[in-house]
Protein backbone atom coordinates (compact mmCIF):
# COMPACT_ATOMS: atom_id res chain seq x y z
CA UNK A 1 0.00 0.00 0.00
CA UNK A 2 1.08 3.71 -0.75
CA UNK A 3 2.08 5.82 2.22
CA UNK A 4 1.50 9.73 2.12
CA UNK A 5 2.74 11.95 4.32
CA UNK A 6 0.62 15.43 4.07
CA UNK A 7 0.83 19.03 5.88
CA UNK A 8 -2.10 20.23 6.86
CA UNK A 9 -2.95 24.01 7.58
CA UNK A 10 -6.19 25.47 9.95
CA UNK A 11 -6.99 29.05 10.37
CA UNK A 12 -10.58 29.58 9.12
CA UNK A 13 -11.77 30.89 13.01
CA UNK A 14 -9.30 31.79 16.00
CA UNK A 15 -7.25 28.51 15.91
CA UNK A 16 -4.08 28.76 14.02
CA UNK A 17 -2.29 25.08 13.39
CA UNK A 18 -0.70 22.93 11.41
CA UNK A 19 -0.21 19.34 11.28
CA UNK A 20 1.54 16.24 9.97
CA UNK A 21 -0.35 13.25 9.22
CA UNK A 22 0.64 9.79 7.73
CA UNK A 23 -1.70 7.67 5.95
CA UNK A 24 -0.91 4.22 5.06
CA UNK A 25 -3.54 2.66 3.35
CA UNK A 26 -6.61 2.91 5.66
CA UNK A 27 -4.73 3.25 8.32
CA UNK A 28 -3.76 7.05 9.49
CA UNK A 29 -1.25 8.51 12.43
CA UNK A 30 -0.97 12.19 13.61
CA UNK A 31 2.76 12.50 13.71
CA UNK A 32 2.61 16.03 14.90
CA UNK A 33 -0.17 19.06 15.65
CA UNK A 34 0.43 22.17 16.47
CA UNK A 35 -2.75 24.41 17.47
CA UNK A 36 -2.16 28.08 18.57
CA UNK A 37 -5.27 29.58 20.09
CA UNK A 38 -6.40 33.36 20.39
CA UNK A 39 -8.36 33.37 23.16
CA UNK A 40 -6.17 36.15 24.76
CA UNK A 41 -6.26 38.51 21.33
CA UNK A 42 -10.38 38.40 21.21
CA UNK A 43 -10.78 38.40 25.66
CA UNK A 44 -11.39 41.81 25.75
CA UNK A 45 -14.17 42.60 22.77
CA UNK A 46 -16.34 39.43 24.03
CA UNK A 47 -15.61 37.00 20.53
CA UNK A 48 -13.79 36.86 17.56
CA UNK A 49 -12.82 40.24 15.91
CA UNK A 50 -11.91 38.92 12.08
CA UNK A 51 -9.45 41.16 11.48
CA UNK A 52 -7.63 40.36 14.82
CA UNK A 53 -8.06 36.92 13.69
CA UNK A 54 -6.36 37.49 10.08
CA UNK A 55 -3.39 39.23 11.19
CA UNK A 56 -2.61 36.83 13.95
CA UNK A 57 -2.83 33.72 11.36
CA UNK A 58 -0.50 35.83 8.95
CA UNK A 59 1.80 36.11 12.10
CA UNK A 60 1.90 32.62 13.45
CA UNK A 61 0.80 30.29 10.38
CA UNK A 62 4.49 29.91 9.32
CA UNK A 63 5.71 28.98 12.92
CA UNK A 64 2.84 26.40 13.26
CA UNK A 65 4.32 24.91 10.14
CA UNK A 66 7.80 24.87 11.16
CA UNK A 67 6.71 23.55 14.76
CA UNK A 68 4.89 21.04 12.87
CA UNK A 69 7.66 19.45 11.12
CA UNK A 70 10.01 20.21 13.54
CA UNK A 71 7.91 17.79 15.86
CA UNK A 72 7.15 15.15 13.05
CA UNK A 73 10.96 14.62 11.54
CA UNK A 74 10.01 15.47 8.70
CA UNK A 75 11.42 17.87 5.99
CA UNK A 76 8.76 19.72 3.63
CA UNK A 77 10.87 18.08 0.81
CA UNK A 78 10.11 14.91 2.23
CA UNK A 79 6.26 15.15 2.16
CA UNK A 80 3.53 14.19 -0.21
CA UNK A 81 0.98 17.09 -0.67
CA UNK A 82 0.13 20.62 1.30
CA UNK A 83 -3.83 20.28 2.35
CA UNK A 84 -5.50 23.73 3.37
CA UNK A 85 -8.52 24.63 5.24
CA UNK A 86 -9.92 26.70 1.76
CA UNK A 87 -13.27 27.54 3.52
CA UNK A 88 -16.13 27.85 5.23
CA UNK A 89 -15.00 30.40 7.56
CA UNK A 90 -13.61 34.24 8.47
CA UNK A 91 -12.32 35.12 5.04
CA UNK A 92 -9.59 37.17 6.39
CA UNK A 93 -8.09 33.66 7.98
CA UNK A 94 -8.54 31.65 5.65
CA UNK A 95 -6.75 33.44 3.05
CA UNK A 96 -3.97 33.86 5.49
CA UNK A 97 -3.57 29.61 5.33
CA UNK A 98 -4.37 29.61 1.77
CA UNK A 99 -1.69 31.54 1.26
CA UNK A 100 1.13 30.25 3.19
CA UNK A 101 0.23 26.82 1.52
CA UNK A 102 0.32 27.93 -1.99
CA UNK A 103 3.42 29.54 -1.31
CA UNK A 104 4.71 26.37 0.00
CA UNK A 105 3.31 24.35 -2.76
CA UNK A 106 5.09 26.92 -4.98
CA UNK A 107 8.92 26.79 -3.99
CA UNK A 108 8.45 23.05 -3.51
CA UNK A 109 6.37 21.84 -6.20
CA UNK A 110 4.14 19.71 -3.61
CA UNK A 111 0.72 19.23 -4.60
CA UNK A 112 -2.43 21.83 -3.13
CA UNK A 113 -5.30 20.11 -2.02
CA UNK A 114 -8.05 22.77 -0.78
CA UNK A 115 -9.90 20.51 2.35
CA UNK A 116 -13.81 21.47 3.60
CA UNK A 117 -13.31 22.57 6.99
CA UNK A 118 -16.60 20.61 7.56
CA UNK A 119 -15.76 17.72 6.03
CA UNK A 120 -12.32 17.79 8.18
CA UNK A 121 -14.19 17.71 11.58
CA UNK A 122 -17.22 15.27 9.78
CA UNK A 123 -14.01 12.60 8.79
CA UNK A 124 -12.11 13.27 12.09
CA UNK A 125 -13.76 9.54 13.92
CA UNK A 126 -12.15 7.48 10.93
CA UNK A 127 -8.95 9.35 11.79
CA UNK A 128 -9.23 8.69 15.49
CA UNK A 129 -11.26 5.63 15.36
CA UNK A 130 -11.28 3.90 12.10
CA UNK A 131 -15.03 3.59 11.99
CA UNK A 132 -17.15 2.64 8.78
CA UNK A 133 -18.76 4.59 6.90
CA UNK A 134 -22.34 5.42 7.25
CA UNK A 135 -22.01 6.96 10.72
CA UNK A 136 -24.07 9.70 12.10
CA UNK A 137 -22.44 12.65 13.34
CA UNK A 138 -23.18 15.63 15.63
CA UNK A 139 -21.29 18.75 14.94
CA UNK A 140 -21.17 20.92 17.66
CA UNK A 141 -18.71 24.03 18.66
CA UNK A 142 -19.41 28.04 18.57
CA UNK A 143 -19.38 27.88 15.07
CA UNK A 144 -21.41 24.96 13.61
CA UNK A 145 -24.32 22.57 14.91
CA UNK A 146 -25.86 19.97 12.34
CA UNK A 147 -26.44 16.30 11.88
CA UNK A 148 -24.33 15.15 9.05
CA UNK A 149 -24.73 11.21 7.72
CA UNK A 150 -20.91 10.63 6.16
CA UNK A 151 -21.42 8.25 3.50
CA UNK A 152 -17.98 8.32 1.74
CA UNK A 153 -14.93 10.72 1.83
CA UNK A 154 -17.05 13.23 -0.60
CA UNK A 155 -20.83 12.50 0.80
CA UNK A 156 -22.02 13.78 3.69
CA UNK A 157 -25.99 14.22 3.80
CA UNK A 158 -26.80 17.13 5.89
CA UNK A 159 -29.99 15.97 8.13
CA UNK A 160 -30.82 18.98 10.19
CA UNK A 161 -28.67 21.87 12.27
CA UNK A 162 -29.65 24.70 13.78
CA UNK A 163 -31.52 27.33 12.40
CA UNK A 164 -29.95 30.08 13.81
CA UNK A 165 -26.81 29.97 16.91
CA UNK A 166 -24.85 27.44 17.74
CA UNK A 167 -24.79 26.20 21.47
CA UNK A 168 -20.91 26.94 21.58
CA UNK A 169 -21.69 30.33 21.13
CA UNK A 170 -25.32 30.32 23.37
CA UNK A 171 -22.58 28.63 25.98
CA UNK A 172 -20.42 31.84 25.39
CA UNK A 173 -23.31 34.46 25.61
CA UNK A 174 -24.76 32.91 29.04
CA UNK A 175 -21.45 33.03 30.38
CA UNK A 176 -21.04 36.58 29.51
CA UNK A 177 -24.51 37.13 31.51
CA UNK A 178 -23.68 35.97 34.65
CA UNK A 179 -19.95 37.28 34.48
CA UNK A 180 -18.03 34.17 34.17
CA UNK A 181 -15.24 34.13 31.62
CA UNK A 182 -14.47 33.00 28.85
CA UNK A 183 -15.02 30.91 26.64
CA UNK A 184 -17.79 30.32 28.92
CA UNK A 185 -18.89 26.34 28.07
CA UNK A 186 -16.23 24.77 30.50
CA UNK A 187 -17.48 27.72 32.96
CA UNK A 188 -20.64 27.33 32.65
CA UNK A 189 -20.81 23.88 33.16
CA UNK A 190 -18.70 24.21 36.25
CA UNK A 191 -21.23 26.39 38.00
CA UNK A 192 -24.16 24.23 36.91
CA UNK A 193 -23.04 21.58 39.26
CA UNK A 194 -24.13 23.46 42.34
CA UNK A 195 -27.56 24.51 40.36
CA UNK A 196 -31.14 23.63 40.60
CA UNK A 197 -32.08 22.88 36.88
CA UNK A 198 -35.76 23.64 37.59
CA UNK A 199 -35.26 26.52 39.30
CA UNK A 200 -35.68 28.74 36.32
CA UNK A 201 -38.31 27.44 33.74
CA UNK A 202 -36.30 27.67 30.40
CA UNK A 203 -37.49 26.94 26.89
CA UNK A 204 -36.80 24.45 24.33
CA UNK A 205 -37.38 25.77 21.69
CA UNK A 206 -38.41 23.47 18.03
CA UNK A 207 -38.31 20.13 20.83
CA UNK A 208 -41.98 19.08 19.29
CA UNK A 209 -41.76 20.07 15.64
CA UNK A 210 -40.54 17.20 13.20
CA UNK A 211 -37.42 17.00 12.31
CA UNK A 212 -34.01 17.18 13.22
CA UNK A 213 -33.35 21.06 12.95
CA UNK A 214 -32.75 23.09 15.84
CA UNK A 215 -32.90 26.56 17.35
CA UNK A 216 -31.33 27.89 20.49
CA UNK A 217 -31.50 31.94 19.82
CA UNK A 218 -34.75 31.66 22.43
CA UNK A 219 -33.09 30.35 24.66
CA UNK A 220 -29.95 33.12 25.21
CA UNK A 221 -33.11 35.45 25.17
CA UNK A 222 -34.74 33.46 28.02
CA UNK A 223 -31.65 33.54 29.96
CA UNK A 224 -31.31 37.12 29.58
CA UNK A 225 -34.70 37.94 31.10
CA UNK A 226 -34.49 35.58 33.27
CA UNK A 227 -31.23 37.31 34.81
CA UNK A 228 -32.57 40.64 34.57
CA UNK A 229 -36.19 39.44 36.40
CA UNK A 230 -33.27 38.40 39.84
CA UNK A 231 -31.01 41.52 38.80
CA UNK A 232 -34.55 43.75 39.08
CA UNK A 233 -35.12 41.78 42.34
CA UNK A 234 -32.37 41.49 44.68
CA UNK A 235 -30.17 43.87 43.09
CA UNK A 236 -27.79 41.29 41.75
CA UNK A 237 -26.58 37.68 41.53
CA UNK A 238 -26.05 35.47 44.01
CA UNK A 239 -23.52 32.48 43.28
CA UNK A 240 -26.92 30.18 43.82
CA UNK A 241 -28.56 32.31 40.90
CA UNK A 242 -25.48 31.65 38.99
CA UNK A 243 -25.34 27.81 39.30
CA UNK A 244 -29.31 27.78 38.88
CA UNK A 245 -29.04 29.82 35.62
CA UNK A 246 -26.41 27.99 34.20
CA UNK A 247 -27.33 24.59 35.19
CA UNK A 248 -30.90 25.32 33.81
CA UNK A 249 -29.29 26.39 30.44
CA UNK A 250 -27.44 23.85 30.25
CA UNK A 251 -29.92 20.83 30.93
CA UNK A 252 -32.24 22.80 27.82
CA UNK A 253 -29.84 22.18 25.88
CA UNK A 254 -29.29 18.86 26.59
CA UNK A 255 -32.81 17.69 26.23
CA UNK A 256 -32.77 19.57 23.06
CA UNK A 257 -29.36 17.90 21.34
CA UNK A 258 -30.82 14.60 22.96
CA UNK A 259 -34.17 14.94 21.63
CA UNK A 260 -33.16 15.84 18.13
CA UNK A 261 -30.12 13.26 18.07
CA UNK A 262 -32.81 10.32 18.75
CA UNK A 263 -34.60 11.39 15.48
CA UNK A 264 -31.10 11.89 13.60
CA UNK A 265 -30.54 8.53 14.83
CA UNK A 266 -33.71 7.06 13.27
CA UNK A 267 -33.13 8.47 10.15
CA UNK A 268 -29.93 7.09 10.35
CA UNK A 269 -30.77 3.83 10.82
CA UNK A 270 -33.13 3.73 8.08
CA UNK A 271 -29.97 3.07 6.05
CA UNK A 272 -29.46 0.05 7.52
CA UNK A 273 -25.99 0.74 8.41
CA UNK A 274 -24.29 -3.10 9.10
CA UNK A 275 -22.26 -1.47 12.51
CA UNK A 276 -24.48 1.42 13.98
CA UNK A 277 -22.36 4.57 14.73
CA UNK A 278 -22.71 8.13 16.23
CA UNK A 279 -19.79 9.89 16.62
CA UNK A 280 -19.45 13.59 17.75
CA UNK A 281 -16.99 16.18 17.66
CA UNK A 282 -16.61 20.01 18.50
CA UNK A 283 -16.10 22.04 21.36
CA UNK A 284 -19.16 21.84 23.14
CA UNK A 285 -18.55 17.94 22.65
CA UNK A 286 -16.20 18.25 25.47
CA UNK A 287 -19.58 19.08 28.17
CA UNK A 288 -19.52 16.05 30.57
CA UNK A 289 -23.51 16.32 31.03
CA UNK A 290 -24.35 16.25 27.58
CA UNK A 291 -21.65 13.64 26.68
CA UNK A 292 -23.05 11.56 28.94
CA UNK A 293 -26.75 12.05 27.85
CA UNK A 294 -25.77 10.95 24.70
CA UNK A 295 -23.98 8.05 25.50
CA UNK A 296 -27.17 6.67 27.37
CA UNK A 297 -29.25 7.43 24.06
CA UNK A 298 -26.84 5.05 22.46
CA UNK A 299 -26.87 2.53 24.57
CA UNK A 300 -30.86 2.40 24.76
CA UNK A 301 -30.58 2.54 20.66
CA UNK A 302 -27.58 0.07 20.46
CA UNK A 303 -25.50 2.31 18.69
CA UNK A 304 -21.14 2.84 19.69
CA UNK A 305 -20.78 6.17 20.56
CA UNK A 306 -17.45 7.45 19.64
CA UNK A 307 -15.93 10.42 21.15
CA UNK A 308 -12.57 11.23 19.62
CA UNK A 309 -9.94 13.42 21.97
CA UNK A 310 -10.96 16.52 22.76
CA UNK A 311 -7.88 18.24 20.84
CA UNK A 312 -8.65 16.20 17.54
CA UNK A 313 -12.38 17.26 18.14
CA UNK A 314 -11.99 21.27 18.58
CA UNK A 315 -10.17 23.07 15.69
CA UNK A 316 -7.24 21.32 14.43
CA UNK A 317 -4.87 20.92 11.57
CA UNK A 318 -4.60 17.19 11.31
CA UNK A 319 -8.10 16.84 10.82
CA UNK A 320 -7.50 18.89 7.30
CA UNK A 321 -4.39 16.86 6.54
CA UNK A 322 -6.27 13.89 6.56
CA UNK A 323 -9.10 14.95 5.06
CA UNK A 324 -6.63 15.82 2.39
CA UNK A 325 -4.43 12.78 2.31
CA UNK A 326 -8.03 10.68 1.38
CA UNK A 327 -8.80 13.43 -1.03
CA UNK A 328 -5.44 13.56 -2.76
CA UNK A 329 -5.70 9.46 -2.71
CA UNK A 330 -8.14 9.48 -4.85
CA UNK A 331 -6.33 12.19 -7.12
CA UNK A 332 -7.37 14.76 -5.81
CA UNK A 333 -4.75 18.11 -7.20
CA UNK A 334 -6.26 21.52 -6.58
CA UNK A 335 -4.54 24.17 -8.87
CA UNK A 336 -2.57 27.24 -7.68
CA UNK A 337 -5.56 29.66 -8.02
CA UNK A 338 -7.13 27.62 -5.60
CA UNK A 339 -9.60 30.03 -3.71
CA UNK A 340 -10.90 30.81 -0.63
CA UNK A 341 -14.48 30.48 0.35
CA UNK A 342 -15.79 32.10 2.78
CA UNK A 343 -19.35 30.04 2.49
CA UNK A 344 -19.28 26.40 1.56
CA UNK A 345 -21.84 23.84 2.60
CA UNK A 346 -20.75 20.45 2.74
O1 LIG B 1 -14.79 23.43 18.37
P1 LIG B 1 -14.41 24.70 19.06
O2 LIG B 1 -13.11 24.73 19.79
O3 LIG B 1 -14.35 25.91 18.05
C1 LIG B 1 -15.34 26.27 17.17
O4 LIG B 1 -16.35 26.89 17.63
O5 LIG B 1 -15.20 25.99 15.96
O6 LIG B 1 -15.61 25.05 20.06
C2 LIG B 1 -15.55 26.12 20.95
C3 LIG B 1 -16.88 26.23 21.65
C4 LIG B 1 -16.98 27.46 22.54
O7 LIG B 1 -18.19 28.12 22.28
C5 LIG B 1 -16.93 26.88 23.95
O8 LIG B 1 -17.63 27.64 24.90
C6 LIG B 1 -17.56 25.53 23.75
O9 LIG B 1 -17.09 25.10 22.48
N1 LIG B 1 -17.17 24.60 24.81
C7 LIG B 1 -18.03 24.05 25.67
C8 LIG B 1 -17.26 23.29 26.59
N2 LIG B 1 -15.94 23.40 26.23
C9 LIG B 1 -15.92 24.20 25.13
N3 LIG B 1 -19.37 24.14 25.76
C10 LIG B 1 -19.95 23.47 26.77
N4 LIG B 1 -19.29 22.74 27.69
C11 LIG B 1 -17.96 22.62 27.64
N5 LIG B 1 -17.30 21.91 28.57
ZN1 LIG C 1 -14.51 23.93 13.48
Amino acid sequence: TQTLTVLGIESSCDDTAAAIVRLQGDKAEVLSSIVKGQNDLHAEFGGVVPEIAARAHAERVDICVEEALAESGYALSELDAIAVTSGPGLIGGVLSGVMCAKGLSAATGLPLIGVNHLAGHALTPRLTDSVTFPYLMLLVSGGHCQFLIAESFDTFRRIGGTIDDAPGEAFDKTARLLALPQPGGPHVEKCARDGDPKKFPLPRPLLNQPGCDMSFSGLKTAILRARDGVVAEKGGLTEQDRADLSAGFQAAVTDILVEKTRRALNEYFALEPKNRIFAIAGGVAANGPIRDALMGLCREHNTEFVAPPLRLCTDNAAMIAYAGAVRFAEGANDPEHLTARPRWPL
